[in-house]
């Protein structure tokens, strides 16, 4: 088979007569296949599905270019390049796991898949629980599959974390997160809409990536976002739905010198870091991500009030 006589009008062709196809063969294709639907991580989604269905990781698939692939595992593997560059299915869901700040974490269509963005707002609070062997009280608003909470609680095993969401069945994969990784014994998760499961109560740090897109803007995102949960993704008409109250609520949830941090949209820096003003926070500032655009915003609770 030579990759100029391929085509990328179907999905991976079948087995005919006693043509076989290698692992390379197999990955320049798809990766043709892809970059001609209009997917941009072509190589790398062809790599990453390829390897799940012979059950290797990635980068040892280069070991394995030469070896042919098995009908069964080219049917098998024809159904998620099928699933991906047809319904746009994310890889991630394709896989039922994705990596965030090293953790393996299962995920599904009822948590939004973490990505790699948010590793700055765990970056930034991981500054703040400078000592490790302090109890820190730790808040995450909306956890969804639990990435911030499980990175935090890894690193900080001494910390106390709760983690809240509004969805049960996304509350059901964290916790099950948890226990995959052995620390479900040390997160509390609770059930319910911004501060309502903890009032009351205050914290040391309080962590969120709320959903923050506008309704709106629904049309003109990637077909891919379709299969995450729009409670997880949609903040009303404006996208503020969420900050807005978290904003109004989040100092009087806070000891005196904690900190809160949240992830938003690049446009929405400016008006959250106002939002936090008003509510007499200092020390507000911006972290941009690794892309280089603002992401998280920060602040701290005076210490005397
Ligand atoms: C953008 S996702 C973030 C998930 C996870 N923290 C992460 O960073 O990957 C937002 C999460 O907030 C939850 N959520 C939406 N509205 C909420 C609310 N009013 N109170 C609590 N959680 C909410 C959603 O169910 C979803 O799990």
């Amino acid at each position: 088979m030579s990759e100029s006589t391929q085509s990328t009008a179907g999905a991976v062709p079948k087995q005919t007569g006693e043509q076989s196809w290698s692992v390379l063969e197999l990955v320049r294709w798809t990766t043709d296949h892809f970059r001609g639907k209009g997917i941009e991580s072509a190589r790398l989604d062809a790599e990453c599905l390829l390897a799940h269905t012979l059950g290797l990781r990635r980068l040892d698939l280069y070991l394995e270019f030469d070896k042919p692939v098995s009908p069964s595992d080219r049917s098998r593997f024809r159904e998620l390049v099928v699933r991906r560059s047809s319904e746009r299915v994310p890889v991630s869901l394709l896989l039922g796991e994705k990596e965030f700040w090293s953790l393996s974490l299962k995920v599904s269509g009822d948590v939004l898949t973490p990505r790699p963005e948010t590793e700055t707002l765990v970056e930034a609070a991981l500054g703040w629980l400078t000592d490790d062997s302090h109890p820190y009280a730790v808040l995450d608003v909306g956890t969804g599959s639990g990435a911030i909470a499980l990175a935090l609680a890894t690193e900080r095993p001494h910390a106390r974390m709760t983690a809240t969401d509004i969805s049960t069945k996304a509350l059901q994969i964290a916790r099950m997160n948890a226990d995959q990784l052995r620390i479900g014994e040390s997160v509390r998760f609770l059930d319910g809409s911004l501060f309502a499961p903890v009032r009351g109560e205050q914290f040391d740090l309080i962590v969120s990536n709320p959903p923050y897109l506008a309704r709106e803007a629904a049309e003109a995102l990637a077909p891919e976002l379709a299969h995450e949960p729009d409670v997880a993704l949609f903040a009303g008409h404006d996208g503020y739905e969420v900050l807005r109250p978290f904003a109004a609520e989040v100092a009087e949830m806070l000891l005196a010198g904690g900190r809160v941090a949240v992830e938003v949209d690049p446009g929405q820096v400016e008006t959250v870091a106002g939002w936090f003003a008003e509510a007499e926070l200092e020390e507000i500032e911006t972290r941009r991500d690794l892309a280089g655009r603002p992401r998280v915003v920060a602040a701290r609770k005076p210490a005397k009030s």
